[in-house]
């Protein structure tokens, strides 16, 4: 039984080949190495905003275990690019790669999963006073809350009357007979360019506070696309004086500006002074006695200097305005010995859900009642938000919908407090073989 000691073509061809594929093997990995090229170690693919980086794995596994390079550390992301903590009161802070995990295939990197978030908002602690934000979020589908905005109790601070029911509704009288407002003669983007419909005439009349601000280029779409994400607060410039004219005198065709009752009285008056120089006859005034409006009355003729006329004059105005005109639209208080009354704040809310993004020009697609119910709504303090059901309709698990995992509305980093990178890398460092 010696066969086994035979030469034969197998046997040469397994020694052989034994020898050879892991010199080979190790062939082919010297030969990397020398070319510098470290890809044939990596775990898959680097992401698509990393794939400069493919072969620069340094970059990110820059400190050494031994021989070997160790972990990607977050020092390394660090280096390129900041990414702040969330909230200073948070029990501990996630490595950068636990939650933006590299080399498996993700084409966003920021896409995160919803442990990333859940490991924490599924029964949130806080490193000092206990939060006042809901504590046991698991996903969005179900067990996230309604929004603080839209649950009962809340209302609009808003203190500017408006009836949305009325304004909306068929043949309003407009300023040259019947129309049928939409939505955006009052609501658009603050970078709306379109004249407005029942707008001031000429430019000059918006207050250059409201026009202020840098204008994105049409060509930055980043930039134009974030900057109509919410619409810009309605003012009367822009949105009302169509409409309602500030009117204040009979004699007069124009209105007071609007503006705070000391600035419309100092206008009154240099209005109702130069009047009287010009028609020096109407210190004349003639009054109507009060009486039995059956029987014709006897006037009484009072002559006053031009200064008591132009007194009076101003009092009538104010008596109108705001008795009337601006009380139409605003909460108007008279405190105890002073003259002019003071206009109540107009508290428009500019965001409503501070703690999380919307952006309208991604749901152009749908009409603007399907989540605002303004068509109904007779009363300023009416929440006109739509609720968490409307977004799920959406915004759901599976894969015919809307993305719903916690990043798509939320930030995670606030980057308010993002430090500027001063970049290290060369670009020759950067390319293969280097
Ligand atoms: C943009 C940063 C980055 C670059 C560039 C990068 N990696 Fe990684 N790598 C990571 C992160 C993050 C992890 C996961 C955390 C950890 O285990 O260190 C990781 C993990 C790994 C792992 C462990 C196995 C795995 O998939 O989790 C290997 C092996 C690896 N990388 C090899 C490489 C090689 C080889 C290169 C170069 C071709 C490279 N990496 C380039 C960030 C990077
Ligand atoms: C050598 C520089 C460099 C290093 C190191 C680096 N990055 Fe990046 N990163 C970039 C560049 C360049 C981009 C693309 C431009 C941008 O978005 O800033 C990017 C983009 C990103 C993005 C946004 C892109 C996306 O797909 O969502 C995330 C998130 C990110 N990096 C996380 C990390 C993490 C985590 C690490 C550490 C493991 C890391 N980066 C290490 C350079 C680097
Ligand atoms: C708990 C999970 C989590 C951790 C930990 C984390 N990130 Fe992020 N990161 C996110 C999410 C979610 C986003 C997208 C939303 C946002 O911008 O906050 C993001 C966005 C980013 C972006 C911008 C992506 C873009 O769209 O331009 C960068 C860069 C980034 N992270 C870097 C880092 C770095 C560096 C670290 C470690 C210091 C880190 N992240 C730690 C979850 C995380
Ligand atoms: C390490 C724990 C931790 C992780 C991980 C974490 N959070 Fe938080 N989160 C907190 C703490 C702490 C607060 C603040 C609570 C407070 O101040 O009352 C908070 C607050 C919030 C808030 C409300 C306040 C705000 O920032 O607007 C939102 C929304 C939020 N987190 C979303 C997320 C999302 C989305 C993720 C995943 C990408 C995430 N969080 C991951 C700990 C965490
Ligand atoms: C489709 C959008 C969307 C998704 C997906 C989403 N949220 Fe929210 N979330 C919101 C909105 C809108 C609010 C209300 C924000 C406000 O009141 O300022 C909110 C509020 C919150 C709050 C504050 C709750 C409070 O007490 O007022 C936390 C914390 C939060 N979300 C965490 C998460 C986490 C964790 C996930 C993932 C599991 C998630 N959200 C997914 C839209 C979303
Ligand atoms: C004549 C101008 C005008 C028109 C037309 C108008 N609005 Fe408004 N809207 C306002 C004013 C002024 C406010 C602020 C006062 C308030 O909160 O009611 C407001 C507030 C809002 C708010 C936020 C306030 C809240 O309580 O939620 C929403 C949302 C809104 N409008 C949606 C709409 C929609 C949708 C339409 C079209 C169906 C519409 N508006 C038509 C003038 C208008
Ligand atoms: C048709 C409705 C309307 C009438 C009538 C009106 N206003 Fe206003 N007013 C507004 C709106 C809308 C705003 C908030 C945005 C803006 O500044 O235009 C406002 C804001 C103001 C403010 C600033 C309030 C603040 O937030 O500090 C003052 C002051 C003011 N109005 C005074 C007047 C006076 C005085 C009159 C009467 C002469 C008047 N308004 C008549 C609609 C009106
Ligand atoms: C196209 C013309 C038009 C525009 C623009 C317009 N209004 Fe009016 N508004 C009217 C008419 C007409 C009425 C009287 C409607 C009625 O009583 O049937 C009215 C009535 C009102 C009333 C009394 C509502 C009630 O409940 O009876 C208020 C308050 C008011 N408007 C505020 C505003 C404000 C604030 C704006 C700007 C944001 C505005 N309007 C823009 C035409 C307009
Ligand atoms: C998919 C639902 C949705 C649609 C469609 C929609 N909105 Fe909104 N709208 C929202 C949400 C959510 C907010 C709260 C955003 C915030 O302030 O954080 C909002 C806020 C507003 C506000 C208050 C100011 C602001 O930006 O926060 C106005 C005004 C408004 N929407 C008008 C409109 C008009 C006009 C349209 C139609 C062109 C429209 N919306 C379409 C969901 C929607
Ligand atoms: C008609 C279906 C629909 C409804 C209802 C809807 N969404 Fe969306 N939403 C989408 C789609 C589709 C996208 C993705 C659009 C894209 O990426 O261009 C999106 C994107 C988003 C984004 C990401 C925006 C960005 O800048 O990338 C946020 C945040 C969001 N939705 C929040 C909400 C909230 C909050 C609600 C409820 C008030 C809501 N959505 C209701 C369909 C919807």
């Amino acid at each position: 039984m010696n066969y086994f000691k035979r030469p034969h073509a197998f046997r040469r061809w397994r020694f052989w080949l034994s020898l050879s594929v892991p010199l080979l093997a190790v062939l082919w990995l010297v030969w990397h190495g020398v070319t510098g090229n470290q890809r044939v170690y990596s775990g898959g693919q680097v992401s698509p905003a990393h794939a400069v980086l493919a072969t620069k794995c340094d970059a990110c596994h820059f400190e050494m275990a031994g021989f070997f390079s160790a972990k990607a550390s977050d020092r390394a992301c660090l280096a390129c690019h900041d990414g702040p903590i969330h909230h200073a009161n948070q029990t501990f802070t996630p490595k950068c790669s636990s939650c933006h995990e590299e080399h498996r295939g993700h084409a966003r990197l920021a896409a995160t999963s919803d442990a990333a978030c859940t490991q924490c908002h599924a029964d949130l602690r806080t490193t000092g006073d206990a939060t006042k934000f809901v504590r046991d979020i698991e996903n969005f589908g179900s067990g996230h809350p309604e929004f603080a905005a839209v649950r009962p109790g809340s209302i609009d601070p808003g203190t500017i009357k408006l009836n949305h029911a009325v304004h909306m509704k068929r043949n309003l009288a407009g300023p040259n007979g019947p129309v049928q407002l939409d939505c955006d003669d009052c609501h658009r983007p603050p970078t709306s360019t379109d004249a407005w419909r029942f707008g001031a005439a000429p430019a000059a009349a918006i207050p250059a506070s409201e026009k202020s601000g840098p204008t994105p280029q049409k060509s930055d779409r980043a930039a134009m696309v974030l900057a109509r994400a919410y619409m810009a607060p309605t003012t009367y410039a822009k949105n009302c004086i169509a409409c309602h004219g500030l009117q204040f005198d009979k004699r007069f065709k124009e209105s007071v500006p609007h503006d705070t009752p000391e600035v419309i009285h100092a206008f009154l008056t240099q209005k109702f002074q130069q009047y009287i120089a010009a028609h020096p006859a109407e210190v004349r005034v003639t009054t109507p006695v009060p009486g039995l409006p059956q029987k014709p009355q006897p006037a009484a003729v009072r002559v006053l200097t031009p200064q008591q006329w132009a007194t009076e004059r101003v009092a009538d105005s104010e008596q109108l305005l705001y008795g009337k005109t601006c009380k139409q639209c605003h909460a108007l208080s008279l405190s105890a010995g002073a003259a002019l009354p003071a206009v109540a704040k107009s508290n428009i809310t500019p965001r409503w859900l501070p703690h999380a993004n919307f952006n309208h020009d991604r749901h152009q697609m749908v009409k603007c009642t399907e989540c605002h119910a303004a068509l109904t709504s007779h009363e300023t303090a009416d929440i006109l938000l739509p609720g968490i059901a409307t977004c799920e309709k959406c915004h759901h698990a599976g894969n015919d919908a809307a993305e719903s995992r916690c990043f798509e509305c939320h930030t995670y980093h606030d980057w308010t407090k993002a430090k500027e990178v001063k970049g290290k890398l060369t670009l020759s460092s950067l390319l293969p073989g280097n």
